[in-house]
């Protein structure tokens, strides 16, 4: 990583370490995104970039739906929507950037970062509370496939 752009706080965990990992890989999908920009790695790159990071949003999201909606969560209508949003958002960007009428650049990265901000402390704040009083595990501590990517 050359310069972060959007780095890990605190202040966005939810209190549940699982998802909180899960979030961190999208902050660091985020990161190589703005790398490959700043070393002008070319679209190709950065498509793959993107492409990467609307998989794993998926699967992030999948996880949040399945917890949702095993634990009965009142919200659940509200937040999937959220999430389809965010991903009809990409899927829109990602067919601009193959006609060739629009970039990865800033524009998208300072929208990633906006909007990972915004809904992790509104949205998934909410849903970590509920989770952890429906008595989910807040640490886990079995090896998992996300420590191979978090490092
Ligand atoms: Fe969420």
């Amino acid at each position: 990583m050359i310069v972060s752009y959007m780095d890990w706080n605190d202040e966005l965990s939810i209190g549940i370490e699982e998802i909180d990992a899960q979030h961190k890989v999208l902050i660091a999908l985020v990161n190589r995104l703005n790398d490959a920009i700043l070393e002008r790695k070319g679209s190709a790159v950065t498509a793959d970039i993107l492409a990467e990071l609307a998989q794993y949003t998926k699967t992030h999201f999948i996880v949040e739906e399945s917890l949702m909606r095993i634990l009965g969560y009142p919200d659940y209508d509200d937040h999937k929507q959220n999430h389809e949003n965010l991903i009809q958002e990409i899927l829109n960007l990602q067919e601009m950037v193959g006609l060739g009428k629009k970039s990865i650049n800033y524009e998208l990265l300072h929208f990633l970062r906006k909007w990972l901000t915004h809904h992790i402390m509104k949205s998934d704040k909410k849903l970590g509370t509920y989770l952890i009083k429906k008595g989910i595990a807040t640490k886990y501590h079995k090896s998992s496939w996300l420590e191979r990517i978090l490092g």
